[in-house]
């Protein structure tokens, strides 16, 4: 048991310094890994710390829940696919914000309803943060899932119903503050909470999701920190607030990365297919040239740079592997290979980076937007592998085009195109791409995996 403050705020200290450093080497791929160790040992000593207090007790319910739950994680890390990582991250977020409420609610009852002015506003902010963290990460858990559409779902009057709603958890919450302890008025703030939650998030389209997460992730941080209050924990306000806010740069970095406010993710209903936008192809009497593995293989080989634009297809097909390998191949053969990396290409903050890190590919070889973009008018052959907004040029110059203003991967500058898809469906934007016409590109359809282990036997063929 340690009960000199001294030492408890000193193990704090260096468990808040751990998570500092932890996000800093999290920010980049090649200190990624370190990262989540020194995280992870942060979080030991926390928690280890914060065992170790005079007055924990109930030892059989603590040991039950953390077994409980290191089982969960550890089956659920082990087994989740790459493509699932949005969802399990909705959930561990949303289970955070729920513990944040359950907590606020169980020092409430313990008091009484009897808590100070400090305390009862962080109470109710922690009890109102929280549940509509847990709501709303559960919906966007089951739309990633596809338990739930991943459509806007709508209804006429929503917005004023929603603002309805929330007004009415404030209320409650202004009553609390004000001096009433009855503890069915923090259930009905609670249960308020969990319904705005729900309805907040269902107009939201299934592939704006990773945004939102980001967003209910910076809300539990905040959710937390509010708890840290409550239990006049100084490790939970801190960690609470890291939480808060690197939830909340992420947020803003992913809507500055697609063009868009947060208002139009979270209002803009995006995702629903686009009839008539602009980006639209028009009939102007170009055609799509398909092309076969050999000849493109023939245009590898041959190649002096080649540079890969990996998209949400190539994580779909879990084709990382096989991409490594093609690239060995043609640096064999003493072609330049390359990677680009568009901020929001996938589905999720990183998605790029972590897949092809998953596959061993260099670092050194992995080329951030504005590294890579003036290289393209020196690149031979740019392979695009399952991308299509983030290499659409409407971006740059259609107005009208929903995805206008969104900075690309400038690969229509490259000497020739290759684009690997499995037909000529739109992306997540749900707009046609002019790249596909221009005369430098040539389609190979198919599904991204079987089309570059082709390629890759006819590169060695070559
Ligand atoms: P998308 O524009 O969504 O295009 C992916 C393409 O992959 C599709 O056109 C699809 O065409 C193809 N594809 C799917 N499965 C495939 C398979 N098995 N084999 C080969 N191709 C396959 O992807 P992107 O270029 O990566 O852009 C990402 C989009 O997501 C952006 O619009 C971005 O704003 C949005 N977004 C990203 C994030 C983050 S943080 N990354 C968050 C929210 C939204 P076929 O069906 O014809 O094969």
């Amino acid at each position: 048991m340690i009960s000199d403050p001294d030492v408890v705020g000193l193990l704090y200290l260096v468990a808040i310094v751990c998570f500092i450093f932890a996000l800093r080497f999290l920010s980049s791929p090649k200190h990624a890994r370190k990262g989540n160790w020194v995280g992870g040992a942060g979080m030991v000593i926390a928690i280890a710390t914060t065992l170790a207090l005079d007055g924990i007790g109930n030892w059989a319910l603590i040991i039950a829940g953390g077994v409980i739950g290191s089982v969960i994680g550890i089956i659920g890390a082990r087994t989740v696919k790459m493509t699932a990582m949005p969802q399990m991250v909705a959930l561990f977020n949303g289970v955070g914000g729920g513990a944040a409420a359950l907590v606020a609610l169980a020092e409430f009852h313990v008091a009484g309803g009897d808590l100070g002015g400090e305390e009862i506003v962080s109470t109710v902010l922690s009890a109102l943060i929280g549940s509509v963290s847990f709501a709303g990460s559960m919906v966007a858990f089951a739309k990633l899932q596809e338990w739930l559409s991943g459509r806007p779902i709508v209804f006429t009057g929503q917005n004023v119903f929603n603002v309805g709603i929330l007004l009415g958890a404030v209320a409650l919450g202004v009553a609390l503050v004000a001096g009433v302890d009855e503890q069915w008025v923090l259930i009905a703030l609670i249960a308020l909470a969990l319904l705005f939650g729900v309805l907040f998030v269902l107009p939201i389209g299934g592939a704006d999701m990773p945004v939102v997460i980001s967003l209910l992730n910076a809300f539990t941080g905040l959710a937390a920190s509010a708890t840290g209050f409550v239990l006049d924990s100084l490790m939970l306000i801190v960690a609470g607030m890291l939480v808060g806010a690197s939830g909340m740069l992420l947020t803003l970095l992913m809507a500055r990365a697609m063009n868009r406010s947060i208002a139009n993710v979270l209002f803009g209903a995006f995702g629903q297919v686009q009839t008539g936008a602009g980006g639209t192809r028009v009939d102007d009497g170009r055609t799509v040239r398909a092309t076969s593995p050999e000849d493109v293989a023939v245009q590898l080989s041959f190649a002096r740079k080649v540079v890969v634009v990996p998209g949400y297809g190539l994580a779909v097909a879990q084709a990382q592997h096989d991409v490594r390998q093609l690239a060995e191949l043609l640096e064999e053969k003493g072609v330049d290979v390359a990677y680009a990396i568009h901020p929001v290409a996938g589905r999720m903050p990183g998605h790029m980076n972590v897949l092809l890190a998953e596959a061993n590919v260099p670092y050194d070889q992995l080329k951030e937007m504005d590294e890579i973009n003036p290289d393209f008018p020196q690149t031979d052959v740019a392979l695009v592998i399952g991308a299509n907004d983030v290499v659409n040029p409407a971006a740059r110059s259609d107005p009208a085009s929903p995805i206008y203003g969104m900075p690309i991967l400038d690969v229509d500058k490259a000497a020739s195109v290759i684009v690997m898809k499995r037909s000529m469906a739109p992306g997540f934007a749900g707009i046609d791409n002019e790249l596909f016409l221009e005369p430098q590109t040539t389609m190979l359809f198919g599904n991204a995996k079987d089309s570059i282990v082709k390629l890759i036997a006819a590169v060695k063929a070559s």
